[in-house]
């Protein structure tokens, strides 16, 4: 039986998965659970596991498997998960992608997987224009999603642009996508889970585009954010 409700949102770097995610996050009443603002933040305070992460981190690649299963564990055994949660980067391989199913199965296993599909040189802008809210992590792109002033328009956080939004850091992660993540579309459309999105859209337009796909799969609170 299906009690939690576990959403994979998978797509290129750049793809949106983080905006679309902070979206739905208030309109499902699930948390946003993104191992790459994880390691953000584990860097930033340099802890044990950010130090363990950085050289990773900072060519694109993917920190190993055992530390990042184990820290996704901790994430949804805690108390603001236990309605699920919409990932954001995890996982990001076959083996991820396993232990994923055996975390979730006692809850019913993954309900859908929304897939941004977005050309490569769109991706590119994307990153190259995007900046981060340093205290509350609130995505933004200089063009497309520009801040009212200088700093973060919820929280008055400075802005900074990702260590790894550098052009040769960004080819290596959609390297690192396509051989290691891509594999994952088949694995979803295999079990019937998955459901493509048009990423070229507007931020609202694929928002409203993934709550129809969402509510068409029976999820009850994307059936009232359509409604509404
Ligand atoms: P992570 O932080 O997950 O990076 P990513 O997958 O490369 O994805 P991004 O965050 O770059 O893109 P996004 O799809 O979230 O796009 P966003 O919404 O920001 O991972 C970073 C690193 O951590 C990895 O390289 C790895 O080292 C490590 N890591 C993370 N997870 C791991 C795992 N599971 N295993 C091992 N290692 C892991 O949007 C991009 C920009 O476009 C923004 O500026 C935004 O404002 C703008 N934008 C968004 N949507 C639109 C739109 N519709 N129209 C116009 N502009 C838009
Ligand atoms: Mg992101």
């Amino acid at each position: 039986m299906s009690d939690r409700i576990y959403l994979v949102l998978l797509g290129a770097p750049g793809a949106g998965k983080g905006t679309q995610a902070q979206l739905l996050e208030e309109k499902l009443g699930i948390p946003q659970v993104s191992t790459g603002e994880i390691f953000r933040y584990n860097l930033k305070n340099q802890t044990e596991l950010g130090q363990l992460a950085q050289s990773y981190y900072d060519k694109g690649e993917l920190v190993p498997d055992e530390v990042t299963i184990r820290m996704v564990e901790a994430r949804l055994a805690q108390e603001d998960a236990a309605q699920g949660a919409i990932l954001d980067g995890f996982p990001r391989n076959l083996i991820q992608a396993q232990a994923l199913d055996e975390m979730t199965a006692a809850h019913g296993g993954i309900d859908v997987v929304p897939m941004f599909q977005l050309e490569d040189d769109v991706v590119t802008l994307r990153i190259t224009g995007r900046r981060v809210c340093r205290n509350c992590d609130r995505v933004y792109h200089l063009t497309f999603n520009p801040p009212r002033g200088e700093n973060c328009d919820s929280c008055g956080g400075a802005l900074y642009q990702r260590n790894d939004d550098k052009p040769e850091t960004v080819q290596n992660r959609l390297y690192v996508y396509y051989k290691q993540t891509s594999p994952l579309i088949g694995y979803y459309f295999a079990k019937g889970l998955l459901e493509v999105v048009d990423g070229a859209k507007s931020i609202a337009e694929m928002q409203e585009q993934l709550l129809k796909r969402l509510a068409s799969r029976n999820i009850e609170a994307a059936k009232s954010a359509v409604s509404a």
